[in-house]
């Protein structure tokens, strides 16, 4: 018998009203804040099918690039998502995230055999003296902190020669969340994604959407895979009931096209990434 799906849900919620850029907040780091307020539903989050599917998949490319027993940097790790993963392979990780609740959390799910070192921290303040030999960020972390020449940089310091970025970022296209959009008239919010490349919270936060020419400058793409490009979001599986039939329906057929298509975006997609 199938699980049933559940209903509750989780997102980022977008604001498909342009923003105006001169009143975003001034704070350096706006995200902390809206992640705090996420954290007490992030369970929810983690707990949908298509999120766990998604992980598991994701899982699958850290194992094909990154040995077993590395030094791995958990970047924006969340309420600890992936530690019984790291726990698994006996990585050495440290984990930092921005928001104090997440971190909470990930302080109350580190496995006691594991060896994570939990921090609350950005990545423009995070300094460690030994460098990483992969850095992990899951579920739109990369999103969150923007594509400035700053980040790029940060983010070469703390990894060792020939070590990898494993990315999981939300592109400018996802086809279900378009036909969404053009079904309900919020052409302003399609376009803003689409051709703008960012949405804003309704608190002004504001987050980019990534693809491959944002990397190819400063990073060589060892691999690339798309998370559900014909599928729903996890968002709209949670509240459309159309969506679980076509989520049965096409499931299989989507897994082999996000392996072998780029050009079609998805809800998430799996960057392997090396410094050039
Ligand atoms: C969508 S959540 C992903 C959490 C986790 N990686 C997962 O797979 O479930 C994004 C996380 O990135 C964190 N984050 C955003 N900007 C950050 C920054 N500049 N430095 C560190 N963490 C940041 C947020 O606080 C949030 O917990």
């Amino acid at each position: 018998m199938r699980r049933p799906l559940p209903i509750k849900t989780f997102s980022i919620e977008s604001n498909p009203v342009k923003p105006n850029l001169n009143r975003l907040p001034k704070r350096p780091h706006a995200a902390e804040s809206v992640f705090d307020g996420l954290a007490s539903s992030y369970a929810i989050f983690n707990e949908n099918p298509m999120v766990i599917s998604f992980r598991t998949q994701v899982h699958q490319v850290i194992s094909r690039f990154v040995p077993a027993e590395s030094r791995i940097l958990d970047l924006g790790c969340g309420p600890g998502s992936d530690f019984d993963f790291w726990a698994s392979r006996q990585d050495r990780v440290v984990a930092i995230d921005a928001s104090a609740k997440m971190i909470q959390l990930a302080n109350s799910h580190n496995p006691k055999h594991a060896d994570i070192t939990v921090k609350h921290a950005t990545l423009s303040l995070f300094k460690s003296e030994r460098r990483f030999d992969a850095i992990l960020m899951n579920f739109g972390v990369w999103n969150a902190l923007g594509n400035s020449e700053e980040v790029h940089r940060q983010l070469k310091s703390l990894l060792a020669p020939e070590g990898i970025i494993i990315a999981v970022v939300m592109p400018p296209l996802h086809l279900a969340a378009l036909f969404e959009d053009v079904l309900r008239l919020r052409l302003r919010h399609a376009k803003s994604r689409i051709l703008e490349r960012y949405s804003t919270t309704s608190s002004g936060w504001k987050f980019r959407y990534l693809s491959a020419p944002d990397f190819v400058q400063e990073w060589s793409i060892l691999d690339q895979q798309s998370l559900g490009p014909l599928l729903p979001s996890p968002d709209q599986l949670g509240r459309i009931p159309l969506a679980r039939s076509w989520l049965r329906l096409m499931e299989k057929v989507d897994r082999w096209f996000g392996a072998q298509s780029q050009l079609i975006g998805g809800d998430h997609i799996i960057f392997v990434l090396q410094a050039k």
